[in-house]
């Protein structure tokens, strides 16, 4: 028998008078990190907060190092060594990485907080995590990926026993992922065991010692990570549902398809420089590059959330000035942003007023509100995406990560926008899902539209993209096309620069 921090058996819990864990057991092995897959809603995030003492389990039992345990509350089981870094990040943008790192934690000298340590500290712990920020930067400054790094060091600076990563990477690059790994392994060399959970596949099979699968709320099947592969993953978290393949079709162009964007030398914020592309109808272009690189500057720009200093934008040969978003919604240009909770949703809203709010002009019935077409379009929008609620009219914060996600993408379709910026449009989302989305996007520009997305993930551009524009420190590096040679190891070497 194995040396178990954890044991956690038999654990249900429902939300509502919805069972959404049903008898689950889960065991963690000191000093090993082991995976916990499952689509979206299946229940990960859940089991994890029972864990952590954010939800009560209404029957079940945990012991840690053989003791039973429940925790009353997170920072019960943080006095405990029991942390987590949360899918939904919790930085509070207003506070520097410093104040967020020892929030609720702060290090005292007598009364007063101890601010000259805890910027030590903090730097101190940036460098030993290789996180590249100054600690007096506004977390509202940085990017969706530092603050991830953010979240990960504030769950490092105390003692930790068992470490919970819910997502950790959803944001970051291959490079950035690189270094997390590195960052796990010297946690589990110094003994720290630790539950990893990730939508991305190959990561799972590259980190964890075990890994355990969770269906519809039930535990599935835990199993040695060398004895697995992708396939038998998928097909133990999806069953026998069909799926969408994940992989490139050659389309046929679009009779007279004409430029639907062009963008000629587009400058923002000292951070873009120069950069030129354009969008046929009818296709999809993709912007590689790192974290830092301008990817999501430019669509931030092209969307009026950014200052163009420079540069000219043509939609169908029309010039446009684009200085706020409704320039951009006027000229049919939409965004899904990467940080859903931070510009995406209204979490306190219904998922039918989230849906609802991009496109109030569409269901207004003279200057009523036409209940019928609204019920019909969220109603298919649910259907679509295979959004897992139990109606549309619960709030969004219940709903799990990916779902929240799903509506996010929902919201914007529905609005007929002529060109659709997506910035990380499957982070989160379960690989039977993220089929579904790309299935949906192409078929969306086959009716003639543009889409222009932004990915950290490089299978994920290779099975979209018809085109494919490489960023280097804010600068066009170069353009590979599908009659070049677009492939993850040529995309790869391209965005080192
Ligand atoms: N506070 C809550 N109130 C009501 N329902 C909830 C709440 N939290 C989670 N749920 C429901 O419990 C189910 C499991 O959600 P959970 O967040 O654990 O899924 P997950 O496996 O983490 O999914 P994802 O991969 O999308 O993050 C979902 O159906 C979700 O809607
Ligand atoms: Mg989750």
């Amino acid at each position: 028998m194995g040396d178990y921090v954890l044991q956690m058996t038999g654990i249900s819990k429902s939300f509502y008078g919805v069972k959404v864990l049903d008898n689950v057991d889960f065991m963690l092995e000191r000093g090993h990190v082991h995976a916990m897959v499952g689509g979206n809603g299946a229940g990960k995030s859940t089991l994890m907060k029972i864990l952590t003492g954010v939800y009560t389990k209404d029957a079940g039992e945990m012991l840690i190092d053989g003791k039973r345990e429940a925790f009353g509350s997170y920072s019960g089981a943080n006095r405990a060594g029991v942390r987590m870094i949360f899918q939904e990040l919790s930085v509070v943008p207003s506070l520097t990485v410093t104040e967020n790192i020892y929030l609720n934690h702060e290090i005292k000298k007598g009364f007063f907080n101890d601010d000259t340590c805890m910027k030590q500290n903090a730097e101190k712990l940036l460098s030993r995590l290789g996180i590249d920020v100054s600690v007096d930067s506004k977390v509202a400054d940085l990017s969706v990926g530092f603050c991830q790094l953010i979240e990960i060091a504030k769950a490092l600076s105390e003692k930790v026993k068992i470490l919970v990563m819910d997502e950790p990477t959803a944001s970051l690059s291959d490079g950035e992922v690189k270094r997390l790994f590195e960052i796990v392994k010297t946690l589990k060399g110094e003994g720290v065991s630790i539950v990893y959970i990730s939508h991305r596949m190959n990561e799972i099979l590259a980190i964890a010692d075990e890994v355990s699968v969770l269906r519809d709320g039930k535990h599935v099947v835990t199993e040695k990570s060398a004895k697995l592969t992708i396939p038998a993953m998928v097909n133990y978290m999806l069953g026998d549902v069909a799926r969408h393949s994940f992989e490139y079709h050659t389309k046929n162009p679009l009779p007279n398809a004409q430029t639907l964007i062009d963008i000629q030398n587009l400058s923002v914020d000292n951070l873009v420089n120069d950069v030129s592309f354009s969008v046929q109808q009818g296709e999809i272009v993709g912007l590689a590059g790192l974290m830092g690189s301008g990817r999501t500057e430019i669509v931030e720009a092209l969307f009026g959330m950014r200052n163009i200093q420079k540069g000219v934008v043509k939609m169908m040969g029309q010039d446009v000035i684009i200085k706020k978003p409704g320039d951009a919604i006027s000229a049919g240009i939409a965004l899904v942003p990467e940080d859903r909770r931070r510009e995406g949703l209204v979490l306190s809203h219904t998922v039918k007023d989230n849906v609802l709010l991009a496109l109030f002009k569409k269901v207004m019935h003279g200057p009523f509100i036409d209940d019928h077409k609204i019920n019909s379009i969220v109603r298919d929008s649910i259907v679509k995406l295979n959004v897992k609620t139990k109606s549309a009219d619960v709030t969004i914060n219940t709903l799990s990560g990916g779902n929240q996600q799903k509506i996010v993408i929902a919201k914007w379709l529905k609005n007929n926008p002529k060109l659709l910026l997506l910035d990380e449009p499957t982070a989160g989302i379960d690989i039977g899902a993220k089929g579904e989305i790309i299935s949906i996007i192409d078929e969306y520009a086959a009716e003639g539209n543009g889409v222009i997305v932004v990915s950290s993930e490089i299978s994920e551009l290779v099975a979209m993209c018809d085109k494919i524009i490489v960023l280097v420190d804010g600068k066009k590096q170069g353009e590979l096309s599908r009659s070049g040679n677009i492939n993850e190891e040529v995309i790869q070497n391209a965005i080192q620069g």
